[in-house]
């Protein structure tokens, strides 16, 4: 008999229901202790994760291969260029034939409309489960290390917490959505108190904005949006001050016809929202005990200035990146292992 987890695709939160989640991070918690002990737990041993990475990466290469190892297996890092994807192998192709040689395959796709597509054709054809290493639309590895971080520091049970997820000027690049989208679908299913603040060039996915606040409203959080900064932070328990592009802006087939032209008009108007950063000023808008997130890299003094993320008082980002590991762990060993 197989468990309900074995074989099962990672592409969303969303396709797992409340109770499947309670036990992936049931999963982690124990998982970490063990870490903790220094207690081997080769529940994967001799398996194989094939990553294929599009794009770059630290925690999530890092937190996917070393819980392989610790897990008893291994992962292979790939990258799309040293593969056949480079000259045009097909995504049903490269699914069916890597899940015929190992047990997991796990991808990072970011293009803007065609990412989470490439991840859902994988799905379609692999005999071996499939993961997002984050997407144009889901970053779900995230999301639960997110929500395992929150669980660490405000208790299991964070309903009505107050929650703002903030857009916020950022130089390094235009970072995708999947991550504010990911925040806005899972916490208010725990009952989150969410605020999301974004300049109007600035928006999410409305058909995303859409089920989040259905979501909501069958979790019993809540979701609201403003365009003001320092209205989102005003009394905020923690507060995610993360760019995102102004991919939200177009229909996905508007972009790609002028992919160049939409990159411009991004970057003129992101200009204009340098005022758009998570620092001490802010800080002291929010609740007095205001925990700091960030999925990281962070731009530095521009998304939150070093003052803030480098007060130990404040900020859980370093918490938050090792949740990572142990939660990436938790959806392999469940969904890789998990034969009764
Ligand atoms: N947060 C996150 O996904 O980090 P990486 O891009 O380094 O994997």
């Amino acid at each position: 008999m197989n468990s309900i987890f074995h074989n099962r695709h990672f592409i969303t939160e969303d396709d797992w229901s409340k109770n499947d989640l309670d036990t992936v991070f049931e999963t982690a918690f124990d998982l970490k202790k063990r870490f903790a002990l220094g207690e081997p737990h080769r529940l994967l041993r001799d398996k194989t994760l094939f990553m294929i990475f599009f794009e770059q990466s630290t925690r999530t290469r890092n937190s996917m291969e070393a819980g392989m190892t610790q897990l008893g297996g291994h992962a292979h890092d790939l990258t799309a260029d040293k593969m056949q994807i480079s000259h045009g192998e097909s995504a049903k192709d490269t699914a069916i034939i890597l899940s015929r040689m190992g047990h997991g395959i796990a991808a990072r796709n970011c293009f803007y409309g065609s990412g989470n597509a490439y991840l859902n054709e994988m799905a379609r054809h692999a005999k071996c489960p499939v993961m997002s290493l984050q997407d144009d639309v889901y970053h779900p590895f995230q999301g639960l290390a997110d929500l395992m971080t929150i669980f660490e520091h405000f208790g299991r049970d964070p309903r009505g917490l107050k929650v703002t997820v903030s857009w916020a000027y950022a130089e390094s690049h235009a970072k995708p959505l999947s991550v504010p989208q990911t925040q806005i679908l899972l916490f208010p299913r725990y009952g989150l108190d969410v605020t999301v603040a974004h300049p109007p060039d600035f928006p999410l996915n409305q058909a995303i904005v859409d089920k989040a606040r259905l979501n909501a409203k069958a979790g019993g959080g809540k979701l609201s949006f403003t365009h003001d900064m320092d209205e989102a932070v005003k009394g905020a328990q923690v507060v995610i001050p993360k760019n995102w592009g102004g991919f939200g802006r177009y229909a996905v087939d508007e972009y790609l016809k002028n992919e160049a032209e939409c990159k411009k008009e991004m970057a003129a108007r992101l200009a204009k929202h340098k005022d758009w950063i998570f620092d001490r000023r802010r800080a002291r808008l929010a609740d007095r005990d205001v925990k700091l997130m960030h999925a990281l890299p962070a731009d530095r003094n521009r998304e939150v200035t070093d003052e803030v993320i480098d007060d130990e008082a404040i900020s859980l980002v370093y918490d938050e990146a090792e949740n990572r590991l142990h939660t990436a762990k938790a959806i392999m060993a469940l969904t890789m292992g998990g034969r009764g």
